[in-house]
């Protein structure tokens, strides 16, 4: 029997990762083309690292600090990525944005599906002022589907990142949940 999704949206759905879901998790993740713009990533991640970091979700869910969900297409089941946000401040009401798609799921407007459906959780349901996120400033393609949700560039840190041999700028956008309109990338 399929988990129960979470969420859902056009062409997706979405549910708490399991450790079944950690050798695909650990493919996409090692991919050089996926891993390219991520942090922390460039030592290679083991199926038991992942196992451990999966078996510690359910904590960082209780603990309010981090929400993560796979997403799956709905067609068929098959996972396609996983989003998340983290380093939730309920003070400030406010969460960082993180998301992966496996390669091969790239350039058929997931990324912006899944941008969409994760703010208007954020808004709707978890009640954020605004949702934040870093990017490489030379990753087109993410910038693109984040623009295309809503975001708007608000600061560059210079010279944050090293991507490819050199020095790249992180660009901070966000959305604040008054900007928002929820049929934006839809
Ligand atoms: C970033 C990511 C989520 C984007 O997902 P996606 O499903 O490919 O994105 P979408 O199909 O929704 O949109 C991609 C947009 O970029 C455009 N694009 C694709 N390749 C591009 C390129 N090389 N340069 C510029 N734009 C490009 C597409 O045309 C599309 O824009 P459009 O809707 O205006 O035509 C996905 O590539 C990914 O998971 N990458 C690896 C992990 C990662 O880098 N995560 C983000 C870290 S900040």
């Amino acid at each position: 029997m399929r988990p129960a999704s979470f969420l859902r949206s056009t062409r997706l759905e979405y549910r708490h990762p399991e450790l079944a879901d950690v050798p695909r998790m650990v493919g996409w993740i090692n991919d050089p083309e996926v891993r390219r713009h991520l942090d922390q990533r460039v030592f290679p991640l083991g199926q038991q690292a992942e196992e451990e970091w999966v078996r510690g979700l359910p904590a960082r869910v209780a603990a309010r600090t981090d929400v993560v969900l796979l997403v799956l297409r709905q067609s068929d089941g098959e996972p396609v990525g996983s989003t998340g946000f983290h380093a939730m401040n309920w003070l400030a009401r406010w969460a960082e944005f993180g998301i992966l798609l496996g390669r091969e799921h790239w350039n058929q407007g997931y990324g912006r599906e899944v941008t969409s459906t994760m703010l208007r959780y954020a808004f709707q349901e978890l009640h954020l002022d605004a949702v934040r996120l870093r990017v490489n400033a030379s990753h087109q393609r993410a910038r693109r589907a984040y623009v295309h949700a809503g975001f708007v560039e608000e600061g560059v840190l210079r010279r944050a990142a090293w991507v490819d041999g050199a020095y790249d700028d992180i660009a901070v956008m966000s959305v604040l949940k008054d900007e928002w309109r929820p049929d934006e990338g839809g």
